[in-house]
């Protein structure tokens, strides 16, 4: 499920739905897969840094080259990276933590009340002894601030917002932004939580507590008031690079068009039908990326869906289930501010108005073959390109195969997974310290498929585990265990060397009373969204890839292949 080359895996390949040139279809796939190889090997390779335990590139290429097995061409439930995973760390180095000397004039205090974090010593405060704190202070600041950096070890702070008052007299609410210490990706995430505070007889003031992941709810400001500075938009830099900012309020609202003017200057591309609905969400960002590449490359807004369906490898009811949001698993702000994209239900209703009146024309394009370069001097108000029912021909992302790959680009940056999602990976990392290892174990079908994967059932069981992580994970160690084993009681005789810790256990963040779900029923038009299984596999993949050290199935626990018996290259071990 932790695939990165998963994207090659994306046909629903039955063989009922072949026509007659059945080989010569496969042929054409297998050449497909080899160049979506060879293309993501080119992101990767550009952009991601090799000492990545997962980055095993050749591997893959061969594999598509010399695979006769049919595992390469099921589709899967991994979960692909998206643009802010490829963002180096460096990208960033023009910003500076918060080292603790810079927090000034605080005064130590080795207190032997080992429940006091910090303490500082404010000396007017006579005759106020039960005056309530003012988390204005200066120095209350300070304090909270040390106690801060000297709580959380294995986070860098980048910016400490100014406290407001918590929830009663002696608490403060302070939010930050902040950075785990070893991470590789480039993403901020916000934290804000409450402090309790007490004064001493003699005034000296103690942070004696601070509460949990995002429970200082007075210091969340919205976006709306922006003036304090710190709520800035993700960080613009010099060359317009911006970085996700997690934990910070989401606003994914549609893009609407002002005016019926700017509407008919606009040009638009839009994608209409095809096979690729209820296919795996690689093989949909795979396709949707080739329709917003070939806008780009167009100057044109390309008017998107944001209904899409999720397939049934995901789906609990193993049925594809319609009515899913772009924004349940993707970052649309984001999108909306690096690319120019509108919702086709607001296109639609502005065209009707509008376009016999302003006369807008239309372009039809009903052959995939036509290349965006054909297209490049239609003048038409709108191109449709239009899918047929013939798989695979009707794939949105064959238009981008052939001679049109070297010249439309994906927009690889402009595909964020969502926030919202992303704050649940924080808050489960905040909760483990941002200090934990973290270990895949692929079972399911292929630890059962003994034919394929011959070793995988005893390589991944308890003992064997057991035995192979006592050399890479130190005792004792807290360890996040993402898996798709159903049954995690089946990993209970690792509890005596490791703190382990699952997914489930963190079910607080996505039910019912969770923010997660509050959240999604207001987006959803107030109908309750589940928690399913591409956003479960997307979690699980990014809390693992959040640890401190990151073992994976194959290759570290297993000398099989992943894809099946004599699909490792022999470079690969
Ligand atoms: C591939 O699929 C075909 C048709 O389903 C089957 O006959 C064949 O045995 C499969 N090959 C492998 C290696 O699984
Ligand atoms: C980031 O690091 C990569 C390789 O480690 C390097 O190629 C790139 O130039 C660096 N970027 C910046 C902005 O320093
Ligand atoms: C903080 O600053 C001090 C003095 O400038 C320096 O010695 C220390 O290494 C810094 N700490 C970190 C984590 O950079
Ligand atoms: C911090 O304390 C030093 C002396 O200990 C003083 O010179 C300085 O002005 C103080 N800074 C602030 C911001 O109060
Ligand atoms: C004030 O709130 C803090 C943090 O929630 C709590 O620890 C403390 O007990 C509260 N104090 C009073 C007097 O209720
Ligand atoms: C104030 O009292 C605390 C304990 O209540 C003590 O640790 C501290 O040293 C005292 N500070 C002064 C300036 O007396
Ligand atoms: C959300 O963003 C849209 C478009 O940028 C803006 O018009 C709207 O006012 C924002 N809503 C809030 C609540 O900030
Ligand atoms: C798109 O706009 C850019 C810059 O304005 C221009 O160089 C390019 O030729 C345009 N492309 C098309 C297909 O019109």
């Amino acid at each position: 499920m932790l695939g990165r080359y998963s994207l090659s895996r994306t046909g629903n390949f039955r063989p009922e739905n072949l026509g007659q040139n059945a080989l010569a279809l496969i042929g054409n796939l297998c050449f497909t897969m080899f160049v979506i190889g060879v293309l993501i090997f080119t992101i990767i390779a550009a952009t991601y840094e090799p000492e990545d335990p997962l980055f095993h590139p050749s591997t893959k290429i061969t594999t598509f080259l010399t695979s006769n097995s049919n595992a390469t061409f099921k589709s899967d439930n991994t979960v692909v990276k998206t643009g802010e995973d490829f963002m180096a760390a460096n990208q960033t180095a023009f910003a500076t933590f918060i080292n603790i000397t810079d927090v000034e004039n605080i005064t130590e205090n080795a207190e032997s009340d080992s429940k006091t974090v910090a303490t500082a010593e404010v000396t007017s405060c006579e005759g106020s002894l039960d005056s309530p704190i003012d988390c204005k202070d200066p120095e209350v600041f300070h304090m909270m601030m040390r106690a801060a950096i000297e709580q959380f070890k294995d986070i860098h702070f980048y910016r400490f917002g100014k406290p407001v008052r918590g929830s009663n007299d002696s608490s403060c609410d302070m939010a930050w932004r902040f950075r785990p210490k070893d991470g590789k990706a480039a993403a901020f995430y916000k934290d804000y939580r409450r402090f309790a505070i007490s004064r001493s007889e003699n005034c000296t003031l103690s942070v004696v507590g601070i509460g949990d992941y995002h429970t200082g709810g007075n210091a969340r400001k919205r976006k709306k008031n922006q003036k304090a500075g710190f709520e800035k938009k993700p960080q613009k830099q010099d060359q317009g690079i911006s970085l996700p900012v997690v934990g910070e309020a989401v606003n994914d609202t549609l893009p609407v068009v002002e005016s019926e003017s700017s509407f008919s200057r606009g040009k638009y591309l839009i994608y209409v039908g095809g096979g690729d609905r209820c296919k795996s969400m690689n093989h949909y960002l795979w396709s949707f990326l080739c329709a917003m590449g070939e806008a780009q490359y167009l100057n044109r807004t390309l008017v998107m869906d944001l209904k899409i369906c999720l397939s049934s490898i995901y789906s609990s009811s193993n049925q594809d289930e319609e009515g899913k949001d772009f924004r349940f698993y993707f970052d649309f702000e984001h999108l909306r501010e690096s690319a120019s994209v509108l919702d086709k239900d607001q296109f639609w209703t502005d065209w009707n108005k509008w376009q016999k009146k302003d006369g807008l024309g239309l372009n039809l394009v009903e052959d995939f073959r036509v290349t965006p370069m054909k297209l490049a001097s239609i003048k038409d108000t709108l191109i449709m390109r239009k899918f047929g029912s013939v798989e695979p021909d009707n794939y949105w992302y064959r238009v981008c195969e052939g001679e049109t790959e070297s010249v439309v680009h994906r927009p690889w940056h402009s595909i964020w997974k969502s926030r919202r999602l992303m704050d649940i990976v924080s808050a489960i990392a905040s909760r483990l310290n941002w200090d934990y290892d973290a270990v895949h174990i692929e079972r399911g079908e292929k630890a059962r498929n003994r034919e394929l994967w011959p070793n995988l059932a005893t390589d991944t069981s308890p003992d064997t585990l057991i035995s192979t992580l006592r050399d890479k994970i130190e005792d004792g160690r807290s360890l996040y265990i993402a898996t798709n084993e159903p049954d995690t009681s089946f990993f209970d005789p690792l509890k005596d060397k490791y703190s382990t810790h699952f997914l489930n256990e963190y079910k607080d963040l996505w039910d019912e009373n969770s923010e997660w779900n509050s959240e999604m029923t207001k987006l959803n038009n107030g109908n309750p969204v589940e928690f399913d299984g591409y956003m479960r596999v997307s979690v699980d993949t990014e809390v693992f890839l959040r640890g401190k050290k990151q073992i994976e199935t194959f290759n570290d626990l297993t000398n099989d292949c992943k894809d099946g018996i004599n699909t490792c290259s022999t470079s690969a071990s």
